[in-house]
C-alpha cells in the first residue's frame, strides 16, 4: 500500500507531509479536509497559493445558477491571513522555506502547519493552528504564532472575512450588509440569489505579545464582499506573536436559530466563545469527537503495517466530519470536501456508507433514511415527469424535494468533439432499489418499529409502485422486463434487462407484498392510511400479477448472469492495461463512450455486487464463475468498485485477491496518484474502507434479516476488533487466527457463523473456534 501522506509508525491518528509539493497541493487540501457535517473547509493555506481551491461549504444551502444544476455554493474565506514581514507579504514562493510540516490529527480534526521563512537575511518561525468545532457547530477557531531571530520585526497582518470567492467562477452570492460590532467583531452577510439562503459571517481576533492581550483596536477595511481587520506589530527578539481568529457561520435554513435575530444572535455567540482560548475551545471539541464518535465505533487492526489503521482512521473521521446532522440533507458523493459533483448526494450513500451508519451508529442512518422519506415529493416528480407512478428517486439528489438534479450534459467526446449526453439522470434507475435495500437492512439491524411505521414501509412500497408501473410486458415471452436502462456499470448505457436493476427491482416488490400482508394484520391503522394515500389494494394486485414474471438473467452454461441482454455479444477486448493504470477513466484517451458501450468493458462491480448484496441467491460455482468472468473485464473506474470486489474475494476464500483490492481500495483518496481526490474525496470509498474491514475481513452481514458473522482475516493481520450494534445492543467482536469472540453488552441476540446458528445471553460473551478454510 502506497500513501501520498507521512504516516507516523506510533500514531495511527496522524496524516501529514514534511515538503510543500505544489503538484499534490489540491489533493492534500482535500485529504486534509475539516469539517464538522454542517460545515467544512478544505485545508487550504491562510495565505494565498496559486492553484488552490479554496472551499467552504455548508451542508443543504443549495442553490441554482441559470442555465446551471443546483451546487453548494462556495462560501466566503474565513482562514484567510495575509502577513507582511517587514514590508514583504509572505508567500511560499519567496525566499526559502525550511522545516515544513503540516499534519491532520485525526482524532479531533486539529490542523497544523509550521515552518521557517528565510527571507531577506532574516528568519520567521510560523505555526498555525486550527479546528471546526464538534461542540459548537458554527465555530471555527484558528491561531497562529510567530516568532523570530530578529529585533525589531514589524508585522503587519490582515486578517477577516473574504467574500471574494466563486465556484469555478460562477457567483452565488449577493452581497448584504458589512457590519463591526463592538470595534471587533467582522460581519459580512450575503444571499443566494435563487434559493434565497441567508448566511451571516462573523469573525474577531485577539492578538498577544507574550500571551498578553493587546488592547488596541484593529483597523478595519472594507471592500467588496470583503471585511478585514489590521494590526501593524512590532516584535523584538525573544518575543512570541500569536493571534486567535474565531470566526463562525449561521444561514437561514439552521434549525438552531431565528433568521430575524440571526445576525446579532450570532455575534453574541461568538462573545461567549471568545472567552475560551484556542485550547479550551480545542478540548471541548475534542470531548465531542471522542465519545460522540470514536466510542461507537471502534475498530482496531493487529499488524505490523499501521497504515491499515491509518486508512480506517481516515475514513472514519471523514464520515463523521462530511455527514450532516438533519434530515433535510445527505452526505454527497464528495461530501463537503469539494466542487466535485455539486454536493449531490447519490446510491453511494445507501450502497457503501449506510452500512457503517446501520452498524455503528444507527440514529445517523435513521436520519440519512429520513432524507429520502422529505424526498417522496421529488420522487413523484421524478415518476411523474418520465411517465411512471410511485416513488421515482432521483439519480442525483440535492435539497430533498427538487428531485433529479443530476446535469444533462458532460465533457465532449474525443470522437465527434460533440458534449456528451449523461444519460444517468434518465436512465439510471436502480437507485430506487438501493434506497429499499438500505430500508431494509436499518430495520433488521435495529428493529425500529417507529421508523418502520412512520417511514419506512411507506418508501418500501411507494418504490413498488414506481417499479410495477415501469415494468415492460413482452408478450411474446410472456414475462416483465426492464429496458433501455444503465446498470451500476455505467459503461454499458441504454441497455436491456440489467440484472442488477432487474433481480433488485423484483426484491422491491417482494417486499412491498410482505409489508403489505403484514400491515394489513398487524397495523389496521396505517394500512387504511397508507391505502388511501397509495391505492394499496389495486397496487397489491398489480403487484401480484407481475412480481414472479419479472425476468431474472440466468447462469448461462458457464455459470455466467449475463450483465445484460446485449453484453455477452460484444467484443472482448484486454482491459488489463486500463486496470493497472494508476490513472482513472484512462480508456477514455483510446476510446469514446459509444465504443466502448460496443465492448464487454465494465466500468464498476454490476453483476459482482448484485452476488455480494444478494449472497443468498447464488451458488458458490455461480459466484466464482462471475467473478472469473467479470472481474478480469472491470476497469475499476468509479471508486465504488474495489471495495465491492474485496468483499467477494473474502466472500469466496481468494485470500490474495481480498487483500490486493483492499489495499488499492485503501489508495483510492490516500494513495499517490495526484489527480484522485484533487477535486474531493470519493466518500463511497471511505464507507467502502469501513465496508472491506468489518463486512469483509470482519464476515458482518445481514442475511434472510439475520446477522451472520463469518470472518476471513487476512494473512498480513494478527487481530481484528470491531464493534458494532444489533437490536440495540453493542456488540464487541475479537476476531485473531482461530477465534471469534462476541461479547454483548445489552439485551441477548442470536447470530450465524458458518452454517451454526449462536445465542449469546444479556451482557455475556462468547468464543467460538473457527473452521479451517483452504485459500482458494
Ligand atoms: C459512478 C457512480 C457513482 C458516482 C458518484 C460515478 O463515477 O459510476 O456509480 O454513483 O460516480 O460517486
Amino acid at each position: 500500500m502506497k500513501f501520498c501522506v507521512d504516516t507516523d509508525n506510533k500514531n495511527s491518528w496522524y496524516i501529514g507531509t514534511n515538503n510543500f509539493d505544489a503538484e499534490m497541493a489540491n489533493k492534500m487540501e482535500t485529504l486534509m479536509f475539516q469539517g464538522n457535517g454542517y460545515f467544512g473547509i478544505r485545508a487550504t493555506s491562510e495565505e494565498r497559493q496559486l492553484n488552490e481551491r479554496r472551499n467552504m461549504f455548508v451542508s443543504g444551502t443549495f442553490d441554482e445558477f441559470p442555465s446551471e444544476v443546483t451546487e453548494l455554493p462556495n462560501l466566503p474565506d474565513l482562514l484567510n491571513m495575509e502577513f507582511k514581514i517587514d514590508g514583504e507579504t509572505l508567500s511560499l514562493a519567496k525566499g526559502q522555506i525550511k522545516g515544513y510540516h503540516k499534519y491532520l490529527n485525526l482524532k479531533n480534526g486539529e490542523l497544523v502547519r509550521k515552518f521557517s521563512w528565510l527571507i531577506n537575511g532574516k528568519r520567521v518561525d510560523f505555526k498555525y493552528s486550527r479546528f471546526i468545532s464538534m461542540s459548537d457547530k458554527h465555530l471555527l477557531v484558528s491561531k497562529v504564532e510567530i516568532a523570530s531571530d530578529q529585533d525589531n520585526l514589524n508585522i503587519q497582518v490582515r486578517s477577516g472575512i473574504d467574500g471574494q470567492q466563486s465556484n469555478s467562477e460562477t457567483q452565488h452570492l449577493m452581497e448584504g450588509d458589512k457590519r463591526l460590532y463592538e470595534d471587533k467583531y467582522l460581519q459580512l452577510m450575503e444571499e443566494t440569489q435563487q434559493s434565497h439562503i441567508k448566511f451571516v459571517f462573523n469573525a474577531r481576533h485577539n492578538v498577544y505579545i507574550d500571551e498578553v492581550l493587546l488592547s488596541e483596536k484593529p483597523f478595519i477595511n472594507m471592500g467588496r464582499r470583503q471585511i478585514f481587520a489590521n494590526y501593524d506589530i512590532h516584535l523584538n527578539q525573544g518575543q512570541h506573536f500569536s493571534m486567535t481568529k474565531y470566526a463562525s457561520v449561521y444561514t437561514s435554513i439552521d434549525r438552531d436559530v431565528d433568521q430575524k435575530t440571526m445576525a446579532e444572535k450570532s455575534v453574541s455567540r461568538l462573545k461567549q466563545n471568545c472567552a475560551f482560548n484556542y485550547d479550551e475551545q480545542l478540548r471541548k471539541s475534542t470531548k465531542v469527537w471522542e465519545k460522540d464518535i470514536w466510542q461507537k465505533n471502534t475498530v482496531k487492526i493487529s499488524a505490523k503495517d499501521i497504515r491499515p489503521q491509518v486508512a480506517i482512521n481516515f475514513a472514519r473521521y471523514q464520515l463523521a466530519a462530511n455527514t450532516p446532522r438533519d434530515t433535510r440533507m445527505n452526505i454527497g458523493a464528495k461530501g463537503i470536501t469539494g466542487e466535485g459533483y455539486k454536493g449531490h448526494t447519490f446510491w453511494d450513500t445507501e450502497v457503501f456508507m449506510l452500512p457503517y451508519y446501520i452498524f455503528t451508529m444507527p440514529n445517523v442512518a435513521h436520519d440519512l433514511l429520513r432524507y429520502r422519506y422529505h424526498g417522496l415529493a421529488g420522487a413523484h416528480k421524478k415518476a411523474q415527469f418520465n411517465n411512471y407512478r410511485g416513488a421515482q428517486f432521483p439519480w442525483e439528489a440535492a435539497w430533498p424535494d427538487d428531485g433529479e438534479s443530476a446535469p444533462l450534459w458532460g465533457s465532449a467526446d474525443i470522437v465527434t468533439g460533440e458534449p456528451m449526453k449523461i444519460w444517468s439522470g434518465f436512465i439510471e434507475q436502480h437507485v430506487t432499489s438501493d434506497v429499499v435495500i438500505a430500508i431494509m437492512d436499518y430495520i433488521n439491524a435495529t428493529n425500529d418499529q417507529n421508523f418502520a411505521q412512520k417511514m419506512g414501509y411507506e418508501m418500501i412500497l411507494d418504490a413498488a409502485i414506481f417499479w410495477s408501473s415501469r415494468l415492460e410486458y413482452n408478450r411474446n415471452q410472456d414475462r416483465y422486463e426492464i429496458n433501455d436502462v444503465i446498470g451500476p456499470d455505467e459503461y454499458k448505457e441504454h441497455v436491456d434487462n440489467n440484472a442488477y436493476t432487474n433481480y433488485t427491482a423484483r426484491w422491491c416488490l417482494q417486499k412491498a407484498i410482505k409489508v403489505y400482508n403484514l400491515i394489513k394484520t398487524d397495523y389496521p391503522n396505517l394500512y387504511e392510511k397508507l391505502d388511501t394515500k397509495l391505492d394499496l389494494t389495486k397496487n397489491y394486485a398489480d403487484w401480484l400479477v407481475k412480481v414472479n414474471k419479472i425476468y431474472l438473467p440466468q447462469p448461462n452454461a458457464d455459470g455466467v448472469i449475463p450483465e445484460n441482454d446485449q453484453y455477452l455479444d460484444k467484443k472482448i477486448i484486454d482491459v488489463s492495461r486500463y486496470q493497472v493504470n494508476n490513472q482513472l477513466s484512462s480508456i477514455f484517451k483510446d476510446y469514446n463512450l459509444s465504443q466502448i458501450n460496443e465492448m464487454q468493458i465494465t466500468k464498476q462491480a454490476d453483476v459482482l455486487l448484485l452476488i455480494y448484496l444478494f449472497g443468498d441467491l447464488f451458488s458458490d460455482e455461480v459466484k466464482q464463475s462471475n467473478w472469473d468472468y467479470y472481474e478480469p473485464k472491470t476497469t475499476h473506474d468509479s471508486s465504488l468498485s474495489l471495495s465491492t470486489h474485496s468483499i467477494l474475494a473474502s466472500d469466496l476464500n481468494l485470500d490474495d485477491s481480498a487483500y490486493k483490492f483492499y489495499e488499492r481500495a485503501c489508495e483510492t483518496d490516500l494513495g499517490i496518484h495526484a489527480g484522485k481526490a484533487a477535486q474531493g474525496l470519493h466518500m463511497a470509498a471511505c464507507g467502502g474502507v469501513w465496508n472491506m474491514t468489518v463486512e469483509g475481513f470482519g464476515g458482518v452481514r445481514i442475511e434472510n434479516g439475520k446477522l451472520k458473522i463469518e470472518p476471513h482475516l487476512p494473512l498480513a493481520w494478527d487481530g481484528l476488533e470491531y464493534q458494532i450494534t444489533w437490536h440495540g445492543s453493542a456488540l464487541k467482536v475479537k476476531i485473531n487466527n482461530d477465534k471469534l469472540a462476541v461479547e454483548v453488552i445489552g439485551k441477548g441476540i442470536n447470530f450465524i457463523s458458518f452454517g451454526e446458528e449462536y445465542q449469546i445471553p444479556a451482557n455475556s460473551e462468547i468464543e467460538i473456534t473457527l473452521p479451517v478454510i483452504a485459500e482458494v
